[in-house]
């Protein structure tokens, strides 16, 4: 949670109608119980965005975009969740609240007012290297980055710099402004010599590229030599006010992009530089590492589509690859581009111009065709057996194709390259979903699989017990007495830690604040936007029963057949363990088949309990 104490979010949602906000946006027409519009998120003829006051909600059905009214003045206005949050109590006119009590503060130890000294320290360094590049000490620097094709405007705008060949000019300079070695060293621009009980600075003779954040501050630099000297690149090191691993390089520029059609990742600085140069200013680039799942979700909030550009040569790599399924799994539409071998962007603008790199943009292909195209170079299709390799591996992709209708077009795809008939292909894919599905299904109910396309397709695939804890998630939001029931219902279960047990925590923070238990509440205190969709997506889904005391029981006892047939699992992998251990450990063998008799009885008797009761 952020700063924001959590009645103080609830209050701001239920005082915030999510008609009135949304109407401020879009026309809305009424329609059955509520309201439809053409969705603001998605380009579209026919309206599929819909607005349900009564659960205070909206969803399209067309992109799959879905949250409560914080959802949707995030994703409007570009804010993350404390500002959205901010700006609809003040449309409330409400007061906010002082900082956190407890001095609480999400990010780490480090006082909020230490946080602004470091960005300040940083915002002047960056102001001395920049200035250093057009001193007589930068003239080789100028001269270089003149040689790779930027101009003075290109240079202005991305804050390039130069950090002079010496021990100590950004010491001297910082220092003499009063700043200590503790806020320097936490800056990341000064290493320290424990031995020598000093600190020097870590950027010499090197080009300065700043690394500024979607709020323009400077969270730290990138900096590169000049010559084929070693490491090329050198970073700010990770502090209290920069983490390598959740940065994107540009993303402050690109945030600025509208309307943003689509993002370009690359991999480097120049790449990100000379795209802007280029005319694409949509560019960023995560930092000489691969793609994390936090930087995925950083720039989900400007654009839903990428084109993945990276190097010719990177870009078959299993790091590369991992992080196009990262991607996918936050719920972009990917596009990979493909570069002339040894070739970056940077090299393909300044060698063949923008329109080529345009057609490349068109030309690139859709993340399964990519992979597909991968398995072809790795097999004879020539061959029957080369044919019989690829067919398996393809089904393996697909297999985590939730779409139906994406998958089916793959499926013929797969059989004119082969003549392997659609019908074995499709019995391959089931075989391997069976293998891995317990896995995968996992991931879709603890949220981080926001596919939120076919969601039909995807309910069909679900086994019971999954089914299971997606209607009692919705269940949980419909008011006040079920959901009491519920959680008493899963405290008898062993908690786990999916969806469902994290709703049932916010509900129960809700009942204990007396609040009204409805989707919009809940949905207030989930920031993680991919998770937020996914609820939407679970509150859409439509329910039958008869008796909902009786389906809420069925409910939670499919999850406990479902936990008790693990646990046996796992009892007896530790088995065949102890069996084929050198020294066999009696006690704890007989002790664990005692576990499993208690646990088969409890299943034999869940059994017959079911068979007396229909
Ligand atoms: P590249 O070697 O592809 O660099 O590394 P580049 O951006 O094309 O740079 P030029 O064109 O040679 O100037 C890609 C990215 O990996 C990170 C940097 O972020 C770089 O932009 N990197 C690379 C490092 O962090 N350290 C290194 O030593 C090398
Ligand atoms: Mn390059």
């Amino acid at each position: 949670m952020p700063w924001y104490p959590d009645d103080f979010i609830d209050e701001v949602t239920a005082r915030n109608d999510i008609v009135d906000i949304v109407r401020e946006y879009l026309p809305l027409k009424p329609s059955g119980r509520g309201y439809t519009a053409l969705c603001p998120f998605h380009n579209e003829k026919t309206a599929s965005f819909h607005v349900s006051p009564e659960r205070q909600i909206y969803h399209c059905f067309g992109c799959g975009e879905g949250g409560n009214v914080i959802t949707f003045v995030m994703a409007v206005e570009r804010l993350d969740f404390p500002e959205a949050v901010k700006l609809l109590a003040e449309r409330a006119g409400m007061d906010l609240p002082k900082a956190d009590p407890r001095g609480g503060n999400r990010e780490k130890r480090i006082s909020r007012d230490t946080r602004e000294v470091l960005y300040e320290i940083n915002r002047e360094s960056a102001r001395f290297y920049h200035k250093m590049l057009y001193s007589s000490e930068g003239k080789a620097a100028l001269q270089y980055l003149y040689s790779r094709g930027l101009d003075e405007k290109t240079i202005r705008i991305f804050g390039i710099g130069f950090a002079p060949d010496s021990w100590d000019s950004i010491l001297g300079l910082l220092e003499a402004k009063g700043y200590d070695r503790e806020k320097l060293l936490a800056a990341g621009l000064v290493v320290e010599n424990k031995e020598k009980n000093s600190v020097y600075d870590r950027f010499r003779n090197r080009i300065m590229f700043p690394i500024i954040n979607p709020r323009g501050q400077v969270v730290g630099f990138g900096g590169r030599v000049m010559d084929d000297s070693l490491p090329k690149y050198l970073n700010s090191s990770d502090g209290p006010i920069f983490n390598k691993s959740a940065t994107l390089y540009g993303l402050n520029l690109t945030k600025k992009v509208r309307p943003l059609e689509e993002i370009i990742i690359v991999e480097g600085y120049m790449d990100v530089i000379a795209l802007h140069r280029f005319g694409f200013p949509q560019a960023v680039a995560s930092l000489g590492t691969a793609l994390t799942a936090e930087q995925a979700r950083l720039m989900r909030r400007y654009s839903s589509n990428i084109y993945v550009a990276y190097d010719g040569d990177t870009a078959g790599q299993k790091a590369t690859l991992r992080g196009l399924d990262i991607l996918r799994e936050t719920g972009y539409r990917v596009r990979v581009m493909q570069f002339p071998k040894g070739m970056d962007p940077d090299d393909v603008l300044r060698t063949y111009g923008p329109e080529y790199f345009k057609k490349l943009m068109d030309k690139s292909l859709g993340l399964i065709d990519y992979k597909f195209k991968l398995l072809t170079q790795e097999y004879d299709l020539d061959t029957p057996a080369g044919k019989v390799d690829f067919a398996t591996e393809a089904a393996k992709i697909l297999a985590g194709v939730d779409n139906l209708i994406e998958r089916e077009a793959h499926i013929q795809k797969i059989e004119q390259m082969t003549g392997i008939r659609a019908r074995v292909i499709y019995d391959q894919i089931e075989k391997n979903q069976a293998a891995t599905g317990q896995r995968k299904v996992k991931r879709n109910i603890s949220g981080n699989n926001s596919n939120t396309r076919g969601k039909k397709s995807k309910t069909i695939l679900h086994s019971s017990h999954i089914k299971a804890e997606m209607h009692l998630i919705n269940l949980l939001a419909q008011g006040e007495r079920i959901s009491e029931k519920i959680i008493a219902g899963l405290e008898d279960l062993e908690a786990q830690d999916t969806l469902l047990w994290e709703l049932a925590g916010i509900v129960k923070g809700l009942l204990s604040r007396k609040r009204e238990v409805n989707p919009a509440h809940i949905l207030s205190h989930i920031e993680d936007e991919a998770k937020a969709k996914r609820l939407v997506d679970i509150f859409n889904i439509e329910m039958e029963y008869d008796n909902i005391e009786t389906f809420i029981k069925d409910c939670l006892s499919s999850i406990k057949a479902k936990q008790l047939d693990m646990k046996r699992q796992e009892i007896q992998d530790q088995l065949a363990k102890i069996e084929q251990a050198e020294i066999f450990d009696a006690d704890r063998y007989k002790s664990l088949i005692k576990e499993l008799e208690m646990i088969n009885l409890e299943v034999g008797r869940r059994h017959t309990g079911k068979e007396g009761s229909s």
